[in-house]
């Protein structure tokens, strides 16, 4: 049955969290004009939710699971916790979200002693979560042209590599008046992400430096300029990227006890939709308990970890100088989105969640993201530093023996590949501080030359090779 578009509509505003001013949503805002402090949107009428009890929205969710109107099929299953300000012929769908969670790996999980299962974001569109928080943006986008009747919009963000692809492929499907444009720090892009902005045809222009430097530049331009900013400075992503803790709690049935969410910090935008989403579940009754939740960040980009292992009366928020990492999509040392993690976790913890930050090395995180995809993971290396982060939360204690971890495997391996070449081949440049484990190289194994079978007719030649795979095989006759 083709679903009816939700009827409800809420009342969304900017809030900014540095001075308290709201704002209309008939523009597009990112940083508050009178403080210059970062917005949430905020439902005004979200307490009329409250009309209907838990069990009303649990159900209602559960149903639209099988909907086949595409507008409500992905994110925007939750329509009404997110963006009720759409309406449904500008809500774009490109097959995002419904991401699978699955479970760690038997022998994995006994070795390592921990109850954990990988929610694979990277089975999005563009191989990322990001396309979560690009699916709402550009919807948003596309109400605000449709009422404008605008006839160019270029969008543009700053990225460690996935924004830039989500941004890129969202606004090539939408196309006219959308053009795209994205900011790359040279070289700290892996291949496969350069090649997503580029095969979707966005302009992809890059400077010197690291993603905290192409932020400033795209900030200055936002301000400057007519651009339609798509980091998640942007609120519309953080609501978009919301989704994921509302399928987390849909896929545990509602019940996220005994739950504990790792989520990889970088710019800080993913950590703080998966809490602001999961306020939303508890302040309507769709969940009872929230779960704990951690973020995990690398010792080389940890400013956010800085902050809260510090004793909070003497707290006192940083910015570091980032260094190489192989979980070079949260390498950021000034997260846009920390004074909206500070703002939340007070909220969480005054809701009875807890909230923690736990930090890992290079080598930590490299050997979790080899050990996850030699056990039939598809876990990134962001993926990885969450699984690492949970051992890390285990050793320190932080985890019960019969608590189970979601781990957010936030793009997907191939992504980062280049990362597992450098394991195996042992050819890390040194600032990366990892040496690996030798006996986990693999490498490809040439079992007959070009020049061999040049000499061979087309039978000798499957004949020889399968003797030679044969013996490299050790297999046995029969
Ligand atoms: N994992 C992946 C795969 C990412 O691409 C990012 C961020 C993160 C984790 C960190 O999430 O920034 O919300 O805390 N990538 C951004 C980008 C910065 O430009 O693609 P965050």
């Amino acid at each position: 049955m083709t679903e009816q578009f939700p009827s409800y509509r809420g009342q969304m505003e900017y809030v900014c969290l540095g001075c308290g001013a709201r704002y209309p949503i008939d523009e597009l805002l990112y940083t508050c004009p009178s403080c210059g402090g970062v917005f949430l949107l905020e439902d005004t009428t979200f307490e009329t939710l409250k009309d209907h009890d838990g069990g009303y929205w649990r159900t209602l969710f559960d149903e639209r699971a099988s909907t086949r109107n595409t507008a409500l099929r992905g994110i925007f299953r939750f329509y009404e916790l997110m963006a009720p300000v759409l309406e449904q012929e500008d809500i774009l769908y490109l097959g995002e979200g419904n991401t699978p969670i699955v479970d760690g790996a038997p022998e994995l999980q006994k070795f390592l002693g921990v109850s954990f299962a990988f929610k694979n974001d990277g089975q999005n569109p563009s191989a990322s979560f990001k396309d979560r928080g690009m699916a709402c943006a550009y919807s948003y986008l596309r109400a605000l042209v449709r009422k404008h009747g605008w006839d160019e919009v270029l969008t543009i963000c700053a990225s460690t590599g996935d924004t830039s692809a989500a941004a890129a492929l969202y606004g090539a499907y939408v196309g006219h008046p959308i053009k795209t444009a994205v900011l790359l720090p040279e070289g700290k892009v892996t291949p496969q992400q350069l090649s997503q902005p580029l095969g979707s045809g966005a302009t992809v222009l890059e400077i010197p430096g690291v993603f905290d430097d192409c932020m400033k530049v795209v900030e200055l331009l936002a301000e400057r300029y007519r651009v339609a900013l798509l980091n998640s400075k942007n609120s519309w992503r953080i609501l978009g990227q919301e989704s994921y803790a509302y399928e987390v709690a849909q896929w545990f049935n509602w019940d996220l006890s005994g739950k504990a969410l790792f989520v990889p910090v970088g710019n800080a935008g993913n950590i703080t939709a998966v809490m602001s989403g999961l306020i939303k579940l508890h302040r309507l009754g769709i969940i009872s308990e929230l779960p704990r939740l951690f973020g995990v960040q690398s010792e080389h980009a940890d400013p956010v970890w800085r902050y809260y292992s510090t004793p909070a009366s003497m707290r006192k928020y940083e910015p570091v100088q980032v260094r190489p990492s192989v979980a070079q999509a949260a390498m950021i040392g000034n997260p846009v989105s920390f004074p909206r993690v500070r703002t939340l976790v007070d909220v969480y913890e005054s809701a009875g969640g807890t909230f923690g930050v736990v930090q890992v090395t290079e080598q930590e995180i490299m050997d979790a993201t080899i050990a996850a995809n030699r056990h039939g993971h598809i876990a990134c290396t962001q993926g990885g530093e969450c699984l690492a982060g949970l051992i890390r939360a285990r050793e320190l204690g932080l985890i019960a023996s019969d608590e189970k971890a979601v781990l957010d495997s936030t793009a997907h391996a191939l992504k980062f590949i280049g990362f597992q070449n450098m394991y195996f081949t042992n050819t890390f440049p040194q600032e990366y501080e990892i040496t690996p484990d030798a006996a986990l190289a693999n490498t490809p194994v040439s079992v007959m030359s070009a020049a061999e079978k040049a000499q061979l007719s087309a039978e000798e030649f499957t004949g020889r090779a399968a003797k030679a795979v044969a013996d490299r095989l050790k297999l046995a006759g029969k």
